[in-house]
């Protein structure tokens, strides 16, 4: 799996791309020129998500929509009048459930539309409900503009903040937050041994490295109730990997191979672990 960076990029580029997604991040709001302002969704939307919720209920809700106004507008092109009645009739009824789940976002919604859309279709009046939907499809638009994506971003995300990892025996079990950071210090202190040739040491680093890994695994069961999702990123490939890592560092003079192995520890573990779980999380934060 040979990469075909330049040597000596090869080998810093995780903590290249670590850093840059660390300072993107951390970056105050106020050095940048250009701000964007963002409206967070209403605190009651909580309550259609996990964990105030067992179910997805508003995801759901959403789904309906969709597929309601879908089949209006289907039924309503093939000329269909019954068909179209009946999808408008659900759709109404689950459009007037957004203001009573969400009382806040009573006034993102259109009355008058779903009026006329419900004695559009009681009349069998095909082009009145075109009219109808076309005007109803315009709430859904400016909401989704304006909330779409930070909703998501704060009630989809997955949430670590209470998950613990079980550390060596005896040992108070620690939060992710913690185990990061002693992972970074852990791969810092590896890599200046390794390219100042000190062996032993940088080995000793990448043991500590590995314990935390297979620690760290322990946790993502956690969530996953399955096991490939965590056999993709922390599965037998990738203790093998470190087990050639300190195999490789016992020999300081050639630092091609272990660089490529740091380098593929880093994107398979950290970096691909990170684009699923840590923006989000960052993202999250952003918002809150
Ligand atoms: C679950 C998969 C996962 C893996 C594998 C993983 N991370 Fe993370 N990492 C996270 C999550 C989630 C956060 C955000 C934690 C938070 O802010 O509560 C994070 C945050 C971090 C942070 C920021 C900590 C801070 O100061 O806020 C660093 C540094 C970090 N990870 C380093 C690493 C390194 C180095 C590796 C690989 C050796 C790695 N991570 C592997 C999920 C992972
Ligand atoms: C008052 C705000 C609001 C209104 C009005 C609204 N939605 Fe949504 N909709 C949302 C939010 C917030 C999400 C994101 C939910 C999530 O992904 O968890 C969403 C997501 C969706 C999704 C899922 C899309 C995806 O990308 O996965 C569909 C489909 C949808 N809405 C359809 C509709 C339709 C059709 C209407 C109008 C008839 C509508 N919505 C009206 C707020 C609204
Ligand atoms: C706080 C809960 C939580 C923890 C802890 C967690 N995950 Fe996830 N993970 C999720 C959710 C939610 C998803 C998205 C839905 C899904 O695919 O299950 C996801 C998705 C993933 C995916 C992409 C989906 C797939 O099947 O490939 C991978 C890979 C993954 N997680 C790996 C890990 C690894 C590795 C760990 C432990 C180091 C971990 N996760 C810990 C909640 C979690």
């Amino acid at each position: 799996m040979s990469k075909t960076y330049p040597t000596g990029l090869q080998d810093i580029l995780p903590i290249v791309l670590l850093a840059a997604v660390l300072t993107f991040f951390i970056t105050p709001a106020d050095t940048h020129s250009a701000k964007k302002e963002l409206s967070t969704p209403p605190e009651s939307l909580a309550n259609w998500y996990k964990p105030q919720n067992k179910r997805q209920v508003w995801l759901h809700l959403m789904f309906r929509l969709g597929e309601s106004s879908h089949a209006v507008s289907l039924y309503s092109k093939k000329g269909d009048a019954d068909s179209m009645a009946r999808w408008a009739a659900i759709l109404a009824e689950n459009y007037r459930r957004i203001p009573k789940m969400v009382p806040e976002w009573a006034a993102q919604i259109d009355e008058d539309g779903v009026y006329n859309l419900e004695k559009s279709a009681a009349k069998k009046d095909i082009a009145g409900v075109k009219k109808a939907l076309k005007k109803i499809r315009q709430s859904c638009k400016s909401c989704h503009g304006e909330f779409k994506a930070t909703s998501i971003a704060i009630y989809r995300s997955a949430d670590f903040s209470k998950v613990k990892i079980k550390t060596a025996d005896g040992e108070q079990n620690k939060s992710y937050k913690t185990v990061m950071r002693s992972m970074r210090r852990d791969l810092n202190n590896l890599k200046i041994a390794r390219s100042d040739l000190h062996p032993e040491e940088a080995r000793r680093h990448a043991k500590k490295l590995t314990d935390k890994l297979s620690f760290l695994k322990g946790s993502c069961g956690s969530c996953h109730k399955d096991k490939e999702p965590t056999e993709r990123i922390l599965g037998d490939k990738t203790f093998k990997t470190m087990d050639k890592l300190l195999v490789a560092l016992k020999e300081p003079g050639k630092t091609k191979n272990s660089g490529r192995l740091l380098g593929e520890m880093g994107f398979t573990v950290c970096g691909r672990c990170h684009s699923i779980h840590r923006n989000s999380v960052a993202i999250k934060k952003l918002l809150k």
